[in-house]
C-alpha cells in the first residue's frame, strides 16, 4: 500500500448554530486563539502556536455557523468527536479540574480507553460537538493502566439487535 507523507490533522472544521458562543468557548475555555474572523458565519482559532505578528490565519479549527443543532454525536453520521493531545496524563487532569470549576459539562472520563491506553476526558462544546482531550500512558501509568475501559456498545444496536 501506498504511504503518504501526511504530517497529522490540521485541522477540524465544525457547526455551530451561535458563533460567538462557540469562539468564546474555544478562547475561554478550552484556550484557543482566535486566528481570523469572516462575517457573518465563520472564524478561525490556533491553538496559540502563532506569533501575533503572522498575518495569515494559520488554523487548528474552523467554525461555521448553522440554523440547526443536532447533538446526537454517538448514532449519527459525520463527525463522532475530535481529539486534541496534551502532553501527560497531568495535563489530562489539570483540564478536566478547569472545565469542572467552569461548570463544563464532563461527558466521559477522565479515564484509560482499552484500545490504545490512552488518558482522556470528553467535553462537549456550547453546540454539542464532542471534543476528546488526550494523552498517551506508558508502561509506568500501571495503576492507570488498570482501569482502562472498552466504550460501551452504542444503545441502538442493542434496541435493533433481535
Ligand atoms: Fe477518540
Amino acid at each position: 500500500m501506498k504511504r503518504f507523507n501526511y504530517r497529522g490533522v490540521n485541522h477540524v472544521h465544525i457547526n455551530v448554530t451561535d458563533l460567538k458562543k462557540a469562539i468564546d468557548f474555544y478562547t475561554t475555555i478550552l484556550g484557543f486563539k482566535l486566528a481570523g474572523r469572516r462575517d457573518p458565519d465563520k472564524a478561525w482559532l490556533s491553538f496559540g502556536q502563532y506569533s501575533d505578528t503572522e498575518k495569515l490565519w494559520y488554523h487548528n479549527l474552523a467554525l461555521t455557523e448553522v440554523p440547526e443543532r443536532n447533538d446526537r454525536y454517538w448514532d449519527r453520521s459525520g463527525l463522532n468527536h475530535f481529539a486534541l493531545e496534551v502532553e501527560s496524563p497531568k495535563d489530562v487532569d489539570e483540564i478536566a479540574d478547569h472545565l469542572r470549576t467552569h461548570g463544563i459539562k464532563i461527558i466521559r472520563g477522565p479515564g484509560v480507553h482499552a484500545e490504545d491506553m490512552t488518558y482522556h476526558v470528553y467535553v462537549e462544546d456550547p453546540d454539542g460537538n464532542v471534543i476528546e482531550v488526550m494523552a498517551n500512558t506508558t508502561e509506568s501509568d500501571t495503576e492507570l493502566r488498570k482501569s482502562a475501559q472498552w466504550a460501551p456498545v452504542r444503545k441502538w444496536r442493542e434496541l435493533t439487535r433481535s
